[in-house]
């Protein structure tokens, strides 16, 4: 039996399909987007853990609690929307280390063949190229990521050694560095995927990529998915961590629907909102 949610705003309540709810809705508002347009995601707990430190070691990671395959399946929707994903430096050393959640989207299951197929039929690449974030630069790519087909480049606003440049170049990646004290500000983010002709960047990684992206106006839209479970802790992250912003940003909610099964015993709500 396919699964459903309720829609509960807009109004009117309706039973809709999980699957297809975020692929076939417009991503883009408005008109076809002529400059970038920037989303970004995360499942999270009722009291906002989004990843928990995990034993041995304390690494953090999203908890099993809140992973499930429903919210999963609209995390690879979004996905399919995407010209180029941002992740993080931190991303490639948890793959690494074999702590990190899932290869990038879009996922090899067949499960998620129509979104390939989906991409195809809109002139899309089969996966979306990759933006890694990262001040160090200290991680290596695995030969699975770099056979994928994606562009693949890392923005840094450090000044690498010329031989970890060449490194990279050598395995086909580019490095992109921007002025600043390690952290790429924002909006060099925004202008430099412009300038590459990417148009709908989604963002993958974690709470100081959001605060980079959102400290500089760059997020146009979050899909949050809130796990009903409480689940406490010392040790864990929030969708977005930084300096206090100036003035806080408001966003609108446009979309929301209640999946009363998954995960059972406590069911979830997903919701997307909009900049303003
Ligand atoms: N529940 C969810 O939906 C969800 C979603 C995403 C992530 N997560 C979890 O959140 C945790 C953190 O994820 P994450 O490491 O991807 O996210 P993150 O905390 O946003 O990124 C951290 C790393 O990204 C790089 N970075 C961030 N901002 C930068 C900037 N402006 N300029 C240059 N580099 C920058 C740095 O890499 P270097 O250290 O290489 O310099 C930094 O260590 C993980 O446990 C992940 O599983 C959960």
């Amino acid at each position: 039996m396919p699964s459903s949610l309720l829609r509960l705003y807009p109004q009117p309540f309706a039973t809709v399909p999980l699957k297809g709810l975020y692929l076939d809705a417009p991503l883009v508002p408005s008109k076809p987007a002529r400059r970038l347009f920037v989303y970004g995601n995360f499942v999270m707990s009722l009291d906002g853990r989004i990843a928990i430190a995990q034993p041995p070691d304390g690494h953090q990671a999203v908890p099993n609690t809140t992973a499930n395959p429903h919210d999963w399946r609209l995390f690879q929707e979004l996905a399919g929307h995407a010209d180029v994903l941002v992740s993080s430096g931190r991303y490639l050393r948890d793959l690494a280390a074999g702590q990190a959640q899932d290869s990038l989207p879009i996922g090899s299951a067949n499960a998620f063949a129509d979104i390939r197929r989906w991409r195809r039929r809109n002139g899309l690449k089969a996966q979306p190229d990759v933006v890694f974030l990262s001040e160090d630069l200290d991680f290596s790519l695995p030969q699975t990521l770099l056979q994928e087909g994606r562009a693949i480049s890392v923005f840094t606003a450090n000044t690498p050694s010329r031989e970890r440049i060449t490194e990279l170049a050598a395995q086909g990646v580019s490095v992109e560095c921007f002025v600043g004290g390690g952290r790429v500000d924002g909006k060099d983010i925004a202008a430099r995927l412009t300038a590459l002709g990417y148009r709908r960047a989604y963002c993958v990684a974690g709470p100081q990529v959001l605060h980079t992206l959102v400290s500089a106006g760059c997020l146009d839209t979050l899909f949050l998915t809130t796990v009903h479970r409480l689940l406490g802790g010392t040790d864990f992250s929030t969708i977005m961590q930084g300096a206090l912003l100036d003035t806080p940003l408001d966003y609108r909610l446009r979309w929301l629907y209640y999946d009363a099964a998954n995960p059972a015993g406590a069911g979830q709500i997903f919701a997307r909102y909009d900049g303003s």
